[in-house]
């Protein structure tokens, strides 16, 4: 739906192979997963491989894999059977990476187009998985051990967007709330921050480069805490990387209701150059689900963090994800979801049915009880509601005026360029020339749900 949930990511800067052996990633699921691939990218040039636009003139194909739901998993086997089917026309080395690799390691290893299986702290090991393969001639290889300090510190991800204007920054990994829905915390592990001086250095570095937009992810980055010579927490990270260049803008996710902490809310509103966006998962506007979900907070408790954000930042819009039809929920909690929008009036949500996911917490206690029709017309209902409210939002912005980054030409038109606002919202608006990486000032003269039409001031 968007780039958070990206599901069709191919590798798509062309280079040339001069020589060197061509590498074609394909990356699911979140933006970490998108993040991950850059930091496999890196540790796989400096064994001397290039990255390969097309998988015909590859030598290896990497598939980061996303397990959030079955759907998810579903798209992967289908592309390991197109995998397996190019391999008998052309010499290929299949690894399948990241969360569905750990979750399924062995069922993986057994399909046919698999050579190496390959868990989300196990990418160092891949230039010795892939030595040890030729050397035993071919033998299917395997490391999925997950660690309790892997951060990938030490690694400059190779960043593989076009445009060289925003770049994430991994600032910890693995995820302790155990929300009973969600398979993360088995597929990624116990969370581990990374030292907040290899991320300002990372920051550093992309800034020099010309990047202008710096995107801090984590699991949950508010419960990001590095105890080092100096005790640093989530809030004054974001202070030590706003204040490395006025000019660069700061954006993270992803935040947990029952964490975000007013210190992150003052932190913002002190920076301009802080993006007044939070993306903050409600799951469920019943306390009773939210309950079952094991989330920490009820619906009083999200309400109240969404008034404190607005009434520390009136302009600052809010995001959120959704699940429909989670164990047990009833006609009425579903209205409680419905309510819950309509009262906090989303900028943008990612909504979801619910999808078991065997092992977890709510597979194991819960039954999977509302049926498939029901979760697909309460879904279509939340999707309704919100695409209505986004159109509402979006026309109170027709008069403001924004400063916008722009990230390149709108595809729809390249006598236009596209760039997000600082509350996230995408601006289309004409080009007068202006290149990726400036600042253009507009004015909102239109809007759809998804995008704001703009003009120049
Ligand atoms: N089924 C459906 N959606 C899920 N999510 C996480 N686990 C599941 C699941 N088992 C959604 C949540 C989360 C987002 C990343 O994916 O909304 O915030
Ligand atoms: Fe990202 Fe979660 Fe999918 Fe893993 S399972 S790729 S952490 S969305």
């Amino acid at each position: 739906m968007d780039k958070t949930y990206n599901n069709n990511f191919k590798s798509v800067r062309p280079v040339a192979l001069d020589g060197r052996k061509g590498v074609y990633i394909e990356t699911y699921g979140c933006q970490m997963n998108v993040n991950d691939s850059e930091v496999i990218l890196s540790i796989l040039e400096k064994e001397g491989f290039a990255l390969c636009g097309e998988m015909e003139k590859a030598g290896l194909v990497i598939i980061n894999t996303c397990a959030i739901r079955d759907n998810a998993e579903q798209r992967i086997w289908g592309r390991l059977d197109v995998f397996r089917q190019m391999k008998a026309r052309h010499p290929l080395v299949v690894c399948v990476v990241g969360c569905m690799a750990e979750r399924l390691k062995d069922e993986l290893l057994k399909h046919k187009a698999v050579d190496i299986v390959a868990g989300p702290d196990s990418y160092r090991k891949l230039p010795a998985l892939l030595r040890s393969m030729t050397e035993e001639d071919g033998r299917k290889q395997i490391d999925v051990m997950l660690s309790s300090e892997e951060t990938y510190a030490d690694i400059s991800p190779v960043r593989m967007d076009k445009n060289g204007v925003s770049a994430f920054i991994s600032i910890m990994r693995g995820c302790n709330n155990v929300c009973s829905y969600c398979v993360v915390p088995y597929t990624r592990g116990i969370e581990r921050s990374r030292d907040p001086e290899t991320i300002i250095r990372e920051a550093r570095e992309l800034i020099e480069c010309g990047y202008k937009e710096i995107n801090l992810l984590g699991q949950n980055v508010d419960s990001y805490l590095w105890k080092g010579q100096e005790t640093v927490n989530f809030a004054s990270l974001l202070r030590k990387t706003a204040e490395i260049s006025p000019d660069t803008r700061i954006r993270f996710s992803t935040s947990h209701p029952k964490d975000i902490s007013d210190e992150v809310l003052y932190t913002m509103a002190r920076y301009d150059n802080i993006c007044k966006h939070i993306h903050l998962p409600v799951q469920s506007g019943s306390s009773r689900m939210l309950e079952l979900m094991r989330r920490k907070y009820d619906r009083d408790w999200y309400l109240e963090r969404i008034r404190k954000i607005r009434e520390i930042m009136p302009d600052c819009s809010v995001t959120t994800d959704v699940i429909a039809g989670f164990c047990t929920e009833t006609e009425e909690d579903h209205r409680e979801t419905l309510s819950l929008m309509e009262e906090v009036r989303f900028d943008g949500a990612f909504m979801f049915q619910y999808s078991e996911r065997p092992g977890t917490l709510a597979a194991r206690r819960y039954k999977d009880d509302v049926p498939p029709e029901t979760k697909t017309s309460r879904l279509n209902e939340i999707i309704a509601l919100q695409n209505r409210i986004s159109l509402e939002n979006n026309q109170k912005e027709i008069g403001k005026h924004f400063r916008v980054l722009v990230e390149g030409h709108s595809k729809r038109d390249k006598d236009f360029l596209s760039g997000r606002a600082s509350n996230n919202k995408m601006c289309v608006f004409p080009s007068k020339g202006q290149r990726p990486g400036e600042y253009a000032e507009v004015r909102i003269t239109g809007c759809t749900s998804a995008t704001l039409i703009a003009e120049n001031i």
